[in-house]
């Protein structure tokens, strides 16, 4: 089939020239019979791989019995779904809405606090991201997504990362005593109207580079949540669902939310996504203005999919492979790190990794980053790449071998040395599409300059 993408398509984001045809376990096939190892699990979401054989069943059965309802009925596979999905959540959180894509459960979670609590405003993280729509996307640190299309909606605020390996104040923790969240607290005070529905974090921040929070931080936030009458959201969409080696994200801090919104690993790649609070939470809802009236919510195909993926979950143990496989992987990462002058700082939980991928003057450059991230895809390996942070970051299915992990450590290590030793501009990566060159360029510019 001709290549019509100069044609058709409307581009949005910097692509390269790979056209995927199909895609297995952790590999990805071109169309011109190339086969790529996937590190990225496609947008951060296939951690049973690629058209996992369960999965694809379960989709297929699905297909032929009943896609669609509306949002008067629910499915036999709709009641499936969210009792798989409680079984997973904290006891207590027993209250599921299921929606489509992570930006959707994330809107539909400030909702509900904002319902429940009678309160409006919200509070993020910086380097935070939350999804594309434009109350997300004020939320959210990405200052360039909206640049030109929108101002920020009034009563978001962020407090400071919790980014201990580059800390903007330029302390180390924990003799810091947290000084970031106390600067945000104060932050708070001064510029918020106290009327704070929700504070919205993800456990480990992966756009913003794979930032873990040191102990205490999360704990932090949850005592300003209590301090303001507000609800505590995790957005679990790169963390959830065993991705980190617990099955959410927010267990490593013992910190338990009021929401819980799953997305991305729910549907191994089919967008459905899931908001879970508790029952005394639903009920305050109940007299509040809150309706929903998405099409989609509850269908039953994605929801066939979600219990399938969490089943699957549980009986191969994945929690358990990404500690183990993830241990091993952050040992080759920082083997990596301590090779060469554009890798830095090896970090993560699980298998949800990050390298820090710096310039000459040894700072975060998203520009080599994205290089980097090229150059590996010329060589057979997808890597994601932070437009944030200049991180590259690995968060590969949890089905991958340690023979996947080495050929991937082998393709990084010749992929930075070819970086080092050329003055490489990305524009190289996309010859046949000057547009998606240029594009990737003033898309980098834009996301860099705040
Ligand atoms: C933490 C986080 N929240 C929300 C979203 C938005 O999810 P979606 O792209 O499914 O709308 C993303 C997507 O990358 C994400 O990483």
């Amino acid at each position: 089939m001709a290549d019509k993408r100069e044609e058709n398509l409307f581009t949005l984001y910097p692509y390269f020239n790979a056209v995927i045809d199909s895609a297995e376990g952790c590999c990805v096939r071109v169309s011109d019979g190339r086969e790529l190892l996937d590190l990225a699990s496609g947008q951060l979401s296939v951690l049973l791989g690629h058209s996992h054989p369960r999965i694809v069943a379960a989709a297929q059965s699905q297909a032929a019995r009943v896609v669609h309802l509306g949002n008067r009925f629910f499915g036999t596979a709709t009641l499936d779904a969210v009792e798989q999905i409680v079984s997973v959540c904290p006891p207590g959180m027993s209250r599921v809405i299921l929606c489509s894509t992570g930006t959707e459960a994330n809107e539909m979670a400030v909702r509900i606090a904002r319902a429940a609590t009678g309160k409006l405003e919200l509070v993020g993280l910086s380097k935070g991201y939350y999804g594309c729509s434009h109350l997300m996307l004020s939320l959210s640190d990405y200052v360039g997504f909206i640049k030109g299309t929108g101002v920020r909606s009034p009563g978001v605020h962020r407090l400071p990362a919790p980014d201990c390996l580059h800390c903007s104040l330029g302390l180390s923790h924990p003799e810091c005593g947290l000084q970031c969240l106390t600067l945000g607290a104060e932050m708070l005070d001064k510029e918020s109207t106290g009327s704070i529905a929700a504070f919205m974090v993800e456990p480990v921040l992966g756009s913003g580079g794979v930032i873990v929070p040191p102990r205490g931080y999360l704990e932090g936030v949850a005592a300003l949540c209590r301090k303001y009458g507000a609800l505590l959201i995790a957005d679990e969409a790169q963390t959830g669902l065993c991705r980190t080696g617990k099955w959410w994200g927010m267990e490593h801090s013992g910190v338990v939310p009021d929401i819980i919104v799953a997305s991305k690993g729910l549907g191994n790649g089919f967008p459905v996504a899931a908001v879970v609070t508790r029952a005394d939470i639903e009920q305050k809802c109940i007299n509040a203005p809150l309706a929903n009236m998405s099409s989609h919510s509850f269908d039953p195909f994605g929801a066939a999919i979600a219990a399938e993926v969490i089943r699957t979950l549980k009986e191969e143990g994945i929690a358990l492979r990404a500690t183990e496989m993830g241990t091993f992987m952050l040992q080759r990462l920082e083997w990596l790190a301590g090779r060469h002058r554009i890798l830095a700082h090896a970090r993560g939980c699980g298998l949800m990794l990050g390298l820090d991928v710096v310039g000459k003057d040894g700072k975060p450059d998203a520009m080599t980053s994205l290089a980097l991230e090229a150059e590996c895809l010329m060589r057979g390996v997808i890597v994601g790449y932070s437009a944030m942070s200049g991180v590259v970051r690995i968060l590969p299915p949890a089905v991958i071998t340690r023979e996947q992990v080495e050929r991937a450590v082998e393709v990084l290590d010749g992929a930075a040395s070819f970086l080092e030793e050329n003055d490489v501009d990305v524009s190289r990566y996309m010859p046949e599409h000057n547009g998606s060159a240029l594009l990737a360029v003033s898309f980098l510019r834009r996301m860099m300059k705040k």
